[in-house]
């Protein structure tokens, strides 16, 4: 039984950016964010259909950062190395990635006994090409069946930014059990709950996030499909994220202290309390209004304010902040399949940093506030010349 915490409006498709011609059939939804009191699951109170956001007009790739190129490089290089400590690793271990996107994981292992699944056709046919088996498809029972019967069962399941965009957990966790070998491993990570109630980051929250983690609803959700996590890691990806370890429950032989630390830290911070995210929704309310005094008050002084990388998280913060070409004047982003296009629901312009970055910038508004560092490296010159960095992360602030 859920019940609502937050309403963050009238929101488009995250990541449908568009052009002038498409607007008035634009799609769009009330974006109410709920509690479940069973399982302690923060989860939409309505789903968008997965149809109307992953299919072959995906327009985000993993691969346009630095950040997370390096975090699945050296994460892949981390899991090699310990393999050989696996009992499944005598047997030629097979890799399944589930929501491949383009490739930026599994690029790192070799094609021969590597298997991906994605749902955006636009990546599939970028991964097949590069050589990896790729399903496409949405992840469910019915693939995990045909998967099984077409490869056999796969010791290493891993997905990235994946399983919480998924409404149905219970299938997706069947199903991956369904596919994993008995002594197999899933390894999945994802934005963490925790993270987003300090960070104030209430931009976690878009149609493709229907559900934002908590290691103690996962624990729940998981057990109640005959699965256990038996280690967590905290990572510092997409603002602060969990990567979960998990084997089948009756195959566990030891559960990493880091599950309790985690669990502990989580009750401590009342995640398991509905009182919490009523007092997270006012924070939030808060927010919305220092943000637009902050850019209000810039367009008084005459300054320029772009905005930094159009992210789903941006779509969140425009449509639910109001926040239009009047106060943004364009959003610059590296990812081709953005530029020349207009942000989702707001519709400011979207175009090149080679175009847009330039000395007639004041203020920058942080949309890609996870890369802070990044960002903060390759723009040196931004900031020496005076300019400033705006965020709402975990206040509205200059930088
Ligand atoms: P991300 O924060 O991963 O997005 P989302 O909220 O959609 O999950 O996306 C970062 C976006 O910012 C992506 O479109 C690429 C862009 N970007 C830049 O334009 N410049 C940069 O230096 C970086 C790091 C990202």
């Amino acid at each position: 039984m859920k019940k609502e915490f937050l309403n963050l409006g009238k929101q488009p498709i995250a990541n449908g950016f568009l052009c002038e011609k498409e607007i008035k059939n634009e799609f769009f939804f009330d974006l109410k964010v709920g509690f479940d009191k069973e399982t302690k699951l923060v989860t939409q109170m309505e789903y968008v259909d997965p149809s109307l956001m992953f299919n072959e007009n995906y327009a985000y790739r993993g691969s346009m950062s630095i950040t997370m190129k390096e975090h699945f490089k050296f994460f892949t290089k981390y899991l090699q190395g310990i393999l050989p400590q696996f009992p499944f690793y005598k047997r030629n271990p097979k890799v399944l990635e589930i929501g491949s996107n383009d490739g930026v994981f599994i690029k790192n292992w070799d094609y021969k006994y590597t298997f991906a699944v994605e749902p955006c056709q636009n990546f599939t046919e970028e991964t097949n090409n590069m050589g990896y088996k790729t399903y496409a498809s949405f992840w469910d029972d019915h693939l995990s069946d045909l998967i099984l019967k077409e490869e056999g069962p796969m010791d290493l399941i891993f997905a990235a930014n994946c399983i919480c965009h998924i409404p149905n957990l219970d299938e997706t966790f069947r199903a991956i059990k369904n596919l994993l070998s008995d002594d197999g491993v899933f390894i999945f990570e994802d934005p963490s709950l925790s993270e987003m109630i300090n960070n104030n980051s209430y931009d976690q929250i878009y149609d493709e996030h229907p559900h934002i983690f908590s290691i103690i609803a996962l624990k729940n959700i998981l057990e109640r499909n005959g699965l256990t996590i038996i280690e967590v890691n905290n990572t510092t990806v997409h603002g602060g994220s969990n990567r979960i370890w998990v084997q089948k429950t009756k195959d566990v032989k030891k559960i990493d202290v880091s599950v309790e630390d985690n669990l502990q830290h989580e009750r401590i911070l009342g995640l398991d309390k509905f009182e919490t995210f009523e007092r997270f929704a006012v924070r939030v309310s808060q927010s919305k209004e220092d943000l637009i005094r902050i850019l209000k008050q810039c367009k008084e002084e005459g300054k320029k304010v772009i905005s930094y990388g159009a992210t789903s998280k941006s779509t969140t913060i425009f449509n639910y902040c109001g926040i239009d070409k009047e106060l943004i004047s364009y959003i610059t982003d590296t990812t081709p399949e953005k530029q020349e296009k207009l942000c989702p629901g707001m519709h400011i312009p979207i175009i090149s940093p080679q175009k847009g970055f330039n000395e007639t910038v004041d203020y920058a508004y942080l949309g890609a506030w996870n890369f802070i560092n990044e960002i903060k490296h390759k723009e040196k010159e931004f900031l020496q010349r005076g300019g400033k960095f705006i965020t709402h992360v975990p206040i509205v602030k200059f930088i």
